[in-house]
């Protein structure tokens, strides 16, 4: 059936607004009750090692899926971009479980990383959501991210419901190795399974971000700051306002601000930090403090409690649902998205088809 735009302006705009239904389909086929059940079960168990392989948008959902799988699973786990990991004969083993994200299950390096851990009998899973793919057909097991045909360039359903089968991959692989008992398990399900009605009241900002996009189109920089969780998802974030905006945005830990990019502070740059109230909330705002220090004009995304907290100084707080902390990278993936569409929109630049980027890259 041919794709419409439904209403949408972009096709971007129509994705990102389908993702509280798309997420609820993914979380329906991976969850059973009160246990994650993916549908078709790898073994984490017998794994020495994940070793994550991807590009783009999807390397940033490994570099999320990380923390999860060290901290739900306790297993070590290495995140590589494909056009490196290919050449870099990087050890892996039969005992290592590689791990491919990929939306196309076309792009040409990641393809080619998984065809090098198959040389060398690791078990090969992959997480697709064109399940025909080459990268599924030449995976062990291939797992269905189910978000539905997305056409925009920049990815978003995608990259959301790839967040949710990593996480119920994570889950999982806590349960088989004893780390996570069925209280917990049960505890994490019931927090999936508020995602999708959270997501659909985290679109409420989209007003806001409609007017912020006037002030970040005006920019020649935006610097986009995280800690833990939501260091990749600053990552994704400068990523998606590069790819559509073309504004040159930066992502950094916040903690590594003092090591370098604070040189680039005035008042000419917009600092987006995200930071939902979690274990390291006063730490990322002592962090943006240093950067209001300097006349940054801060954009703070947060939830209530964290704009009780922490608004004083900052130029624009942007208040999101309070969520577990675990959970909101999948969440504050909508900031992420909004901020860059409605800049991209307010520049008048081409959202579905930016400037020299394809949707799935088929050469190296
Ligand atoms: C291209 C697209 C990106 C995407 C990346 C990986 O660069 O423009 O949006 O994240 O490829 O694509 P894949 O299909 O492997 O997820």
């Amino acid at each position: 059936a041919r794709i419409e735009k439904a209403g949408h302006r972009h096709f971007m705009a129509k994705e990102i607004h389908e993702q509280p239904q798309t997420l609820s389909d993914v979380l329906a086929a991976y969850l059973d009750g009160d246990r994650v059940a993916p549908p078709v079960d790898h073994d984490f168990a017998a794994a020495d090692r994940v070793v994550m392989v991807a590009c783009g948008t999807a390397n940033f959902a490994c570099s999320v899926a990380k923390y999860w799988f060290e901290g739900l699973a306790r297993m070590p786990v290495d995140v590589d971009i494909a056009s490196e990991y290919r050449y870099r004969e990087g050890p892996v083993s039969p005992a290592s479980t590689a791990l491919f994200v990929s939306q196309s299950g076309e792009t040409a390096d990641t393809l080619a990383a998984l065809r090098y851990a198959r040389g060398k009998a690791a078990a090969i899973v992959s997480v697709v959501n064109v399940t025909t793919s080459s990268i599924a057909r030449e995976s062990d097991v291939a797992l269905p991210i189910l978000a539905g045909v997305e056409v925009g360039v920049a990815s978003t359903k995608a990259f959301v419901n790839q967040l949710a089968v990593l996480l119920c991959l994570a889950i999982r692989a806590g349960v088989q190795r004893g780390v996570i008992d069925s209280e917990r398990e049960a505890a994490l399900v019931a927090g999936l399974r508020r995602l999708p009605g959270l997501m659909s009241q985290a679109m409420a900002i989209e007003t806001r971000c409609e007017e912020l996009a006037s002030r970040l189109a005006e920019a020649s920089d935006v610097l986009f700051l995280g800690r833990g969780l939501m260091f990749p998802m600053a990552h994704e974030g400068a990523l998606k306002l590069k790819e559509i905006s073309y504004i040159h945005a930066e992502a950094y830990a916040s903690g590594e601000l003092k090591h370098g990019p604070i040189a680039l502070v005035d008042r000419t740059l917009p600092v987006v930090v995200l930071a939902p109230t979690d274990a390291l909330f006063d730490k990322t705002v002592s962090n943006m403090q240093e950067v209001m220090a300097r006349e940054g004009q801060v954009l703070l995304v947060t939830d209530s409690e964290g704009a009780a907290r922490a608004s004083e100084g900052v130029w624009q707080t942007l208040v999101m649902p309070a969520i577990d902390p675990l959970m909101a990278p999948i969440l504050y993936a909508v900031p992420a998205q909004l901020l860059a569409y409605h800049t991209a929109v307010h520049k008048g630049t081409d959202v579905d088809q930016p400037r020299n980027l394809a949707k799935s890259v088929t050469v190296e």
